[in-house]
């Protein structure tokens, strides 16, 4: 290689778990995955996928439950509508159509049952084979305004290590999360993680730093996972593992970087809709109505509130 080349990085392949039951929005996840809700217009799981291809993660595995058909449908080419506005002569339709089954190489596993995120992530053994990979939830997204796996994928390439993306959060929501103890570097926004602990209360948390759904996983993730018991819940939990590698059971430390931009939990009712809306704003074609409206709208509410 000269000097001239650039590096490339030693993380190819994605994997983005999906075979949640998502309960906390049922009923609109009886028959449709979480994931696939749409966000403005685009299934969250897309926002996802274009996320690792533009972080140059080209190969994407999806981990998915029941009603995987949702998702799988979406990936592939559907020739009958695109026959149908080729006739038409809409090409931007077309385009948007066309755009999801050329993002990326995606793969589809089905996970038997849903027995943890651990689980899921297990369920990649085979697929990933014995390189380091990317982890990205499917319903957590990261605004691309404010890039975070470029950044994560840099750490692991420069440390070698195992690295997750934390989040700092107000004290009384960390039991929502797991929660990372963590001692500083010489990088304000990377730190060492010395133990994680899933959704603690908030006495028994050890920061106020949440562990959010990006990881860059070395493959000794796998042996760890694969002698884990069932934790929180009865399920296999991915931070269980993580804590393992944190604690030093694997061959390298594990380090967090400190996400500072947006992000949205797509399967949290409230943090669904707040996305729809602060991604709605800034749409190309909706952005200036919605905007207006809810100007408009605001105004209403507040004298809504003064009224009663
Ligand atoms: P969540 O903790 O959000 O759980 O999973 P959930 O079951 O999907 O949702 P609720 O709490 O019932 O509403 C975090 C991520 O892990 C995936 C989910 O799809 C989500 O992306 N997951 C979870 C799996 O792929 N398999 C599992 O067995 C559990």
């Amino acid at each position: 290689m000269t000097d001239t080349q650039p590096v490339r990085s030693s993380v190819a392949k994605a994997v983005i778990p999906a075979a949640g039951l998502g309960t906390r929005f049922l009923p609109a996840t009886k028959a449709m995955p979480k994931e696939m809700l749409p966000i403005v217009d685009k299934p969250a799981i897309q926002y996802v996928v274009e996320e690792a291809a533009s972080a140059g993660l080209s190969d994407v595995l999806i981990i998915t439950g029941r009603n995987k058909s949702n998702i799988s449908n979406h990936f592939d080419s559907v020739p009958e509508l695109e026959y149908a506005l080729e006739r038409k002569g809409d090409e931007g339709k077309l385009a948007k159509v066309r755009e999801s089954s050329n993002l990326a190489e995606v793969h589809l596993l089905r996970q038997g049952k849903p027995a943890g995120l651990g689980h899921a992530v297990a369920c990649a053994r085979r697929h990933v084979g014995d390189e380091s990979f990317a982890v990205l939830l499917g319903d957590d997204l990261i605004d691309d305004r404010d890039p975070l796996l470029d950044r994560m994928i840099a750490e692991h390439d420069a440390r070698g290590a195992t690295v997750i993306a934390l989040m700092e959060v107000p004290q009384e929501s960390i039991h929502l999360y797991g929660c990372a103890a963590v001692e500083p570097t010489d990088d304000p926004d990377v730190v060492r993680v010395t133990g994680l602990v899933e959704k603690p209360s908030a006495e028994e948390a050890p920061s106020n730093l949440a562990v959010i759904g990006r990881y860059v996983l070395r493959p000794e993730i796998f042996d760890i996972l694969d002698d884990l018991e069932p934790g929180r819940g009865g399920e296999i939990q991915l931070t269980d593992a993580l804590n393992q590698l944190a604690e030093g059971k694997g061959d390298g430390p594990v380090y967090g970087v400190v996400f500072r931009g947006r992000r949205y939990d797509t399967g949290d009712r409230a943090d669904w809709i707040k996305a729809n809306v602060l991604l709605g704003v800034d749409h190309d074609e909706l952005g200036e109505e919605i905007s207006d409206w809810i100007i408009d709208f605001a105004e209403q509410l507040r004298a809504r509130r003064s009224d009663g």
